[in-house]
């Protein structure tokens, strides 16, 4: 296994250009399950749950010429339809081919998800909207074994709560399916528009898309010919190298994203005193005279990403002042706290919410676990202004969604190795 090993109080300077978003990517290669051609995507992050999806779709059958950011791959000679729980449960998001497979097929088996470090995180509203839709679902020895032998039929879905994978599983579905389906309380994530125009591109009728209400005309079964696109930025990774330049009170640029998706990290940023220069295709960030704590409550889009709560947290720990982040999207995200405490971090948790007492210069380093993907990254964060030597283990979480981390960090000026255990 591999870990970090950082060397913090460094200052950073520079400019980082950010690669295709890990979360619009894996419901655009799923997508591809409903292709008629070969689908060519360039931006492709080069990071390990894309690895594991396309594993995944080979296992179902797919062919393709996989270049690093760029893939062409073939659904036509897909001849299976289960997703073992092999693959499922070291990505939760491989639920995403369950709309597109049954979509395709008529029939499909997944894995159940079990639940994971962020918190139980169930999929019953995908099984109720595809359920809704005629699908006949059965949950037997660990599986979700679903079935429309007549197909599906497009109807008036409502989410009870906002889900991007459940919005996404049922846009891939009812591009397939008979008849009109409308999406009540959808999401509205960028991941989610680039996917509705990606589908739009291949054909597929689709009205308000970026909206709460999703209508998608149904074409009754008929493949769908994709042209070639590129992943969107990705707004996290952006998000996680501001946050980078903020903890070491930097000047950092950042570049290849799209600026908008980003606006509610930017507003927090420039409430805690940084400054902030929207390009059209870029970012700066340069320093704040005093870092301030800061009030942020993570929400649906475009309101503040749960994605980047543990980031920002560990940019609390430095402010002056008392900061207080309430989680409202997953009940157990706050595994990164008994780990940042390690590190000398001031921080209480009541229930949701996070109390960081910020002070300048406070943290120091140590050994340190990571627990998911973005805790991960907030713990490098506080190691690159932690004094001495922080150790972060168990990085495999980090590779799932960034791409080559220590060596963007290393060309900004900071300190980090990756060694074995
Ligand atoms: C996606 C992102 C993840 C991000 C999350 C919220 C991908 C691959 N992952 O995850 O990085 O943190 O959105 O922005 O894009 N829920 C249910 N029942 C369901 C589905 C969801 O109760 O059937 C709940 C979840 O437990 C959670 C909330 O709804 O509390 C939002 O989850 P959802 O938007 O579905 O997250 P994911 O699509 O899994």
């Amino acid at each position: 296994m591999d870990f970090l090993k950082i060397n913090g109080t460094k200052k950073i300077e520079g400019s980082i250009e950010i690669t295709g978003a890990k979360n619009a990517a894996l419901p655009l290669l799923a997508a591809t399950i409903l292709a008629s051609n070969n689908v060519m995507i360039s931006n492709l992050p080069n990071v390990v749950d894309i690895k594991t999806l396309l594993k995944l779709l080979r296992m179902l059958g797919a062919t393709f010429d996989h270049k690093i950011n760029d893939i062409t791959i073939n659904t036509t000679s897909l001849n299976k339809t289960q997703a073992t729980y092999e693959i499922v449960k070291t990505m939760r998001a491989s639920i995403l081919v369950l709309g597109p497979l049954l979509a395709r097929f008529g029939h499909c088996e997944v894995s159940l998800p079990g639940g994971c470090a962020i918190g139980q995180r169930p999929v019953d509203l995908h099984l109720k909207a595809l359920e809704a839709m005629g699908a006949v679902i059965e949950i037997k020895a660990g599986y979700i074994k679903a079935t429309a032998p007549n197909g599906l039929t497009g109807t008036t879905i409502v989410f009870d709560k906002i889900t991007v994978g459940g919005t996404e599983n049922i846009v891939m579905a009812a591009a397939l399916a008979k008849g009109n389906t409308t999406i009540i309380n959808a999401a509205k994530e960028p991941e989610v528009v680039q996917l509705c125009e990606v589908l739009r591109d291949a054909g597929v009728e689709i009205t308000g898309i970026g909206t709460n209400t999703i209508e998608i005309v149904g074409n009754g079964g008929k493949l769908l010919e994709f042209k070639p696109f590129a992943v969107i930025p990705d707004r996290i990774e952006a998000g996680t190298y501001l946050c980078a330049g903020a903890i070491t009170n930097s000047t950092l640029t950042i570049t290849n994203v799209i600026p908008k998706h980003l606006e509610a990290m930017l507003v927090k940023l420039q409430e805690m005193g940084f400054g902030i220069q929207r390009g059209e295709n870029s970012v700066t960030l340069t320093p704040a005279n005093k870092i301030k704590p800061i009030h942020i409550t993570t929400t649906e889009y475009p309101g503040f990403p749960t994605d980047m709560q543990a980031q920002f947290m560990a940019l609390c720990t430095v402010a002056d002042g008392v900061s207080i982040i309430d989680e409202k999207l997953f009940e157990n995200r706050f595994m990164h706290v008994s780990e940042l405490l390690r590190m000398g971090a001031n921080i209480t948790l009541n229930g949701t919410v996070a109390t960081v007492v910020g002070t300048p210069n406070e943290l120091f380093g140590t050994d340190v676990m990571a627990t998911d993907l973005r805790a991960s990254s907030a713990l490098v964060l506080a190691a690159l202004v932690a004094e001495g030597e922080t150790k972060v283990h168990r990085i495999y979480h980090l590779d799932r969604g960034y791409d080559r981390l220590e060596e963007k960090l290393t060309l900004l000026g900071a300190d980090i190795v990756r060694e074995k255990e």
